[in-house]
């Protein structure tokens, strides 16, 4: 049932992309030579990282990067395409990285803040203190060193 909220799980998914928790993971190493499509070699025992934030923040495959839409994840709006209306790559989203070693809570923690932001929205209106916030680049770390503060102003729903 959690799962009908469609747009509450597209403005999830816009955070995750926007301000993805795990900017750069702690790294891999082939057991193999690995030949890329762009002409670079992973060699065999060497070891390399991805940066998911500059992956969800490329301009080549999602409009005006730094805003806030979370239209980009329904499949009718024009903000599901790429700058020149393309599909995107299904791979220029991955905040749980991919394939066998992604995340293993993937489920969990797509699932919970659905849960909260679905009980939180039913109960409370939420406001910017500060309309003007503009949310800082990350540094590189593999985790939250520091909560963003973001003043919000929290009122209790009428009824
Ligand atoms: C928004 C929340 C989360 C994000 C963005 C996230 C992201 C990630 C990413 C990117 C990796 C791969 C790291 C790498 O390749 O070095 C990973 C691995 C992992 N995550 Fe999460 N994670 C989240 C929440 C959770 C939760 C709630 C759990 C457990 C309940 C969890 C358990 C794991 C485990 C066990 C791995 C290692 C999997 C493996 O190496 O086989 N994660 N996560």
């Amino acid at each position: 049932m959690i799962n009908d909220l469609e747009k509450l799980g597209w403005a999830v998914n816009e955070s995750l992309r926007i301000e993805p928790p795990v900017l750069i993971p702690i790294g891999n190493t082939p057991f193999d030579e690995i030949k890329l499509n762009d002409g670079f070699t992973l060699k065999k025992g060497s070891n390399f990282t991805f940066n998911f934030y500059r992956l969800h923040h490329n301009p080549d495959e999602w409009r005006q990067p730094d805003e806030f839409k979370p239209d980009r994840f329904n499949p009718k709006s024009m903000w599901y395409l790429t700058p020149v209306g393309n599909k995107r790559n299904s791979f220029s989203f991955m905040p749980f990285s991919a394939g066998r070693r992604s995340c293993a809570g993937k489920t969990f923690a797509e699932t919970l803040p659905k849960l909260v932001l679905a009980y939180l929205l039913h109960e409370f209106d939420f406001e910017m203190a500060n309309p003007d916030h503009k949310i800082e680049k990350p540094m590189i770390t593999v985790q939250t060193v520091k909560p963003t503060k973001i003043p919000v102003l929290i009122r209790k729903r009428e009824r």
